[in-house]
């Protein structure tokens, strides 16, 4: 019998979400050290991306208020894409002040979610985002941009494919460079990402251009990491002990966890360049920030096997 997982790719990306998606649904206010110490030690273990905080307002998001403070204090190491989301013009200025050289735009793929999440419409956004990422691209950054509820919205319920292709590509036509499809609320199936994937590839969107990004609230984020390797998706967000939500997002937990993926990824054969183990320390540094918030089902098996002394 041939093999079915034969044509995974042999490498992924990982862009890990923790500070940015993990710490924004967090209830207690994390030190702005404590935010560098984290995002260097996930460097270390071996991360090559990594959404390091937000510019937003302030007032939307409080747990990432001191970006401006955590942004210029990370020692950064070349090769390392470090990015911040960005909602606005007002945010680009903070961005670069601050020295950011890859920024995130992200809309969403249901009017209501883009209401509650940015206060705009979705055509609003596209507006906003082609003058921000021109002004970004004029100053030498990258830009990633995320469509969030991509695989259903917690206002709206099921979310049509041709919403999902008709974002991506107007945030491609924009000059968005890369895009991260979320399903922010973690409600998608596997089958679903077969739909949404053959949408964004039949609409002549190339598999250099997008990862995916999933929430396990209902424990079917690895599953669907699996139906994206199956189309040759190589990158895919998660965090760190599967910290993470959205507050604008009713019932959300947390995203799909880092130590989970690695433990498929690593017994797949397939690379992330990221150690497990050194992953792991950081998620117990920040654990122990937190009072306990990790949750990832691998974390919790090395930690036991730690303690085993294994
Ligand atoms: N950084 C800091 N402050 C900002 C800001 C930014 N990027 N954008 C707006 N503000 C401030 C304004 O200065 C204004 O302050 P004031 O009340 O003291 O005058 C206030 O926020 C409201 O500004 P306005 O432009 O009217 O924004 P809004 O209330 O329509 O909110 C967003 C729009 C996009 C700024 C806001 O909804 C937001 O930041 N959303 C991000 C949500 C998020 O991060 N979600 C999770 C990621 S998926
Ligand atoms: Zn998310």
């Amino acid at each position: 019998m041939s093999n079915p997982y034969a044509s995974f790719p042999k490498r992924v990306t990982i862009c890990e979400v923790g500070p940015r998606d993990g710490l924004q649904n967090e209830a207690s206010s994390v030190p702005a050290a404590d935010k560098v110490r984290y995002i260097e030690m996930l460097v270390d273990a071996g991360v090559l991306v990594i959404e390091a905080t937000s510019f937003v307002s302030p007032a939307a998001v409080p747990q990432l208020a001191d970006a401006d403070d955590v942004f210029p204090a990370i020692h950064k190491r070349a090769g390392v894409r470090y990015i911040a989301l960005v909602p606005n013009e007002r945010g680009l200025d903070r961005a670069l002040a601050a020295g950011v050289t890859e920024i995130a735009v992200f809309t969403a793929a249901s009017e209501t979610f883009a209401q509650r999440n940015i206060r705009m419409s979705i055509d609003a956004s596209l507006a906003t985002f082609a003058a921000v990422i021109k002004r970004a691209h004029a100053n030498g950054m990258q830009v990633r941009a995320s469509v969030s509820t991509a695989f259903g919205c917690p206002f709206e319920g099921t979310v049509p494919v041709g919403n999902v292709v008709r974002v991506a590509q107007a945030l491609l036509d924009a000059g968005a460079d890369t895009l991260s499809i979320a399903d922010t609320i973690g409600v998608a199936t596997p089958n679903q990402v077969i739909d949404v994937v053959s949408a964004l590839r039949e609409a002549g969107i190339g598999l250099e251009r997008f990862g995916l990004h999933f929430h396990d609230t209902r424990g079917t984020g690895l599953a669907n990491i699996m139906a994206g390797l199956q189309l040759g998706v190589h990158e895919y967000d998660s965090s760190a002990g599967g910290l993470g939500g959205c507050p604008f997002a009713p019932g959300a937990t947390g995203n799909v966890a880092t130590e989970d993926v690695l433990y498929l990824l690593h017994g797949m054969g397939i690379e992330t360049g990221i150690d497990i183990d050194r992953l792991r320390d950081a998620s117990r540094f920040i654990d122990g920030v937190l009072n306990g918030r990790v949750v990832s089902r691998a974390y919790r098996a090395l930690e036991a096997a730690a303690t085993r002394g294994a």
